[in-house]
């Protein structure tokens, strides 16, 4: 065929992206929702100029990610989590106090708080009705969830993650991220990887063995992309084995990309980056905050002297480095690639922007609130102190600075403002009903609040105060805890100790009062050495978010069943956990040198006897396990193991048990933990009933990381299969065999 002077010009135009990019996209196949995402994703990248495609990879402003007018490239609207939505408009130091424009959702329990739910089914929820409220509030991404390890118990953001267990937090954050995603709104889960102290967390250099990355700190994270599909990883701000996060190739290309799959961006953490080229070429992918948001916010002398890096992925910067062959354009098509994935992938440029949906509405409400009863553990019950209520206890002295005071959260970017919060007080007089006379004292003020401030006397008299209400009453309830100004994002709390004068007034109350209960309202352990052996009841009941204080009356009166099991080991004091010594580093550098040994695998190996176990939980109900049947005895490498066992609520009142299944190595070519979380169930139960409880073990729960091999490797030989009431508390125990 004869090529006309017209057709060769049109050919022309087809090939070429720069022509392309002048054609109006009205009807691009990028704009049609029938299309599948990769393709209208390889559509509007070949429209896009390399300068559009840089100026992705930076925010606009503090919480939002850059448009294209010209091409209808939406922006992602960003709103904090995981705990509930937060305000958008500002540092979360900003956010948290401005009263001039709130914004108000439901605040569900803390992370460790639903981690110690143990109720995937539950946390999913919360995801998708924190995604609801993320979509009438006008915004399409949450921050959340975390899924940092509880690496010791001094870290200020405990509260904010699922505890110390791997497993556990694995399945908690890909039940979230499911909720989050089901209703296309976009996660990120955070901070990849091992932020586990805030103390110098810009600059803190962590130096963690590979087996120790792959068996603790990663699995969390590797599940979310491998089980979740999440769209988007946050980096965290401290560096890993000499590099910073955002600009570590061996977490973001090597391990999320290559190893992973994962197919979503990374968001840097608010200031978290130093770099364009290294940056980008590692595999982040998204820079917060930007625009002018992030120029005011890095020009204040504190952002810097708190070590923040910003400003360093804007167009002018990544062009730059483009044109110096500092960095290739494919990283920077990449990134934009990347983005655009997620944004096909949660339906932003197809729905009209969704908003005007209600938030807090009664069905919210009811999820956090079972979600708080659910989070409640009880830690000590003797002589049927609890559950209160007439004819034996009708007056009660509710006491404390964390009784007619809501906590609903710890402090930073996960506090969110709740339009209501039930206080226990609250909650203890709507429980405890007419025949039950509530009465209330302080005894001490919350260190740090306003209140905080009085004399020696003063703080005598209130005590006193206390200690009177408690004779004259039949039973106490001494709420005690920390604040969100004590236990909070940006530092680590000085000690496990409670804050000042709460230790002496438990103990001057249970002098006083032979039914102390004391209920801890916290985001990790506390000592409990001084008072524990005075009190009959102790209750932790973390931070519970908005309906704490209605799970905190339902489960003192026996309206409701605890049912929640520790996430976290409880240390009877600081230097029985595994990494003291070793926290918070020297010369802006520490070693996590208890290496795997992390929470109970760490108490386990040096056989220190905890407080209270990981798995740990009472009720007020009894179950009794029995039938343990593990098939078959033994198993063809790759093939599955199925482990069942009963579980029967032999006591009299309805309840929920938390069934664990821990394995153990009988022999290994390495030094492997005691033993593993691998499985659990939440079962409930009626007075009398039995279940049958299964679990499927593979590969994945006979493995370590092998560093010879560089792979999870499951060695031939005997395995144990241990199922217990907490990692403490082993009921049943089996035996199969891996074969060659
Ligand atoms: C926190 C993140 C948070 C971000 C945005 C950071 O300081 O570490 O968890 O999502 O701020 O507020």
């Amino acid at each position: 065929m004869k090529l006309t002077r017209l057709s060769f010009l049109s050919m022309l135009l087809v090939s070429a992206p720069d022509i392309l990019v002048a054609q109006k996209p009205e009807d691009a196949p990028y704009k049609n929702p029938k299309l599948p995402g990769e393709q209208r994703v390889e559509d509007l990248l070949r429209r896009m100029t390399p300068r559009e495609k840089a100026e992705m990879l930076s925010g606009s402003g503090w919480m939002e990610s850059q448009p294209n007018a010209r091409l209808g490239i939406p922006t992602i609207r960003m709103a904090d989590g995981p705990m509930g939505v937060r305000n958008w408009r500002g540092s979360s130091a900003i956010t948290n106090a401005a009263a001039t424009s709130p914004v108000l959702t439901t605040a569900f329990p803390a992370g460790i708080g639903m981690g110690a739910s143990w109720d995937e089914e539950l946390v999913r929820r919360e995801g998708q009705v924190v995604a609801q409220e993320v979509k009438a509030l006008g915004r399409n991404m949450i921050l959340g969830p975390t899924v940092n390890i509880s690496r010791q118990p001094l870290w200020g953001r405990n509260f904010e993650g699922y505890g110390e267990d791997p497993y556990l937090a694995a399945r908690m954050g890909v039940a979230y991220i499911k909720g989050v995603q089901g209703e296309n709104v976009i996660p990120s889960v955070k901070h990849f990887a091992a932020n586990n102290q805030e103390f110098e967390r810009h600059r803190i250099d962590e130096t963690i063995d590979v087996r120790t990355l792959h068996e603790i700190y990663f699995p969390a994270f590797r599940a979310a992309v491998q089980e979740a599909g999440v769209w988007s990883v946050m980096n965290a701000y401290n560096k890993v084995n000499g590099l910073w996060c955002a600009e570590n190739p061996m977490l973001l290309s090597e391990t999320l990309q290559k190893r992973w799959g994962f197919k979503g961006f990374v968001i840097s953490d608010w200031g978290s980056t130093y770099s364009t080229a290294k940056t980008v070429a590692a595999g982040m992918h998204l820079e917060m905050p930007g625009g002018e948001a992030m120029r005011t916010w890095f020009a204040k002398p504190e952002t810097q002297k708190d070590g923040n890096g910003a400003g360093w992925l804007t167009r002018e910067k990544v062009l730059a480095a483009v044109a110096a062959g500092q960095l290739k354009q494919e990283a920077v098509d990449d990134a934009a690639r990347r983005i655009l994935r997620v944004m096909f992938s949660a339906g932003l440029f197809d729905a009209t922007p969704a908003s005007g949906g209600e938030v807090d509405t009664p069905e919210q409400r009811a999820v956090a609130r079972r979600a708080a009863t659910e989070s409640i553990v009880l830690l000590k019950n003797e002589g049927g102190a609890l559950p209160l209520g007439a004819p034996k206890i009708r007056s009660v002295a509710v006491i404390g600075p964390s009784a007619a005071v809501a906590r609903t959260g710890g402090g930073g970017s996960s506090l969110v403002r709740p339009k209501y919060a039930v206080t226990a007080l609250d909650g203890v007089k709507e429980t405890a009903g007419s025949e039950v006379r509530v009465g209330y004292a302080l005894g001490v003020a919350m260190q740090g609040d306003e209140a905080g401030q009085e004399t020696p006397r003063a703080r005598v008299m209130l005590r006193n105060e206390a200690v009177e209400l408690a004779r004259k009453s039949d039973a106490a309830i001494v709420v005690v805890g920390y604040s969100y100004k004590l236990e909070s994002e940006g530092f680590d709390r000085p000690s496990m100790d409670l804050p000042a004068g709460q230790d002496e007034l438990i103990e001057a109350v249970a002098a006083a009062n032979k039914n102390t209960i004391v209920v801890i309202v916290a985001g990790a352990p506390v000592t409990m050495t001084k008072w524990i052996g005075r009190v009959p009841a102790v209750v932790q009941a973390w931070y519970g978010g908005q309906e704490a204080g209605h799970a905190i009356g339902d489960i003192l009166f026996g309206a409701q069943n605890p049912s929640g099991k520790l996430p976290v080991t409880f240390p009877k004091q600081w230097p029985d956990s595994p990494a003291f010594g070793r926290y918070p580093g020297e010369n802006l550098h520490t070693a996590y040198a208890e290496g795997i040994y992390v929470g109970y695998r760490g108490f386990d190996k040096r056989n220190v006897e905890p407080l209270f176990p990981f798995g740990y939980g009472l009720s007020y109900t009894k179950f009794d396990y029995s039938g343990l049947k593990i098939t078959p005895a033994k198993v063809a490498a790759g093939k599955q193991v199925q482990v069942t066992m009963q579980v029967r609520n032999s006591g009299s009142r309805a309840g929920a048990e938390i069934v664990q299944l821990y394995v153990h190595d009988v022999k290994s070519s390495v030094d492997r933990p005691l033993k593993e979380l691998k499985g659990f169930r939440r079962v409930m139960l009626n007075p009398g009933e039995a279940r049958s409880v299964s679990f499927t073990l593979d590969h994945s729960a006979l493995s370590f990381y092998s560093t010879a091999k560089d792979e999870w490797v499951a060695e031939p030989g005997a395995f144990e299969v241990w199922i217990g009431a907490s990692s403490r508390d082993i009921r049943l125990k089996g035996a199969f065999e891996l074969a060659q």
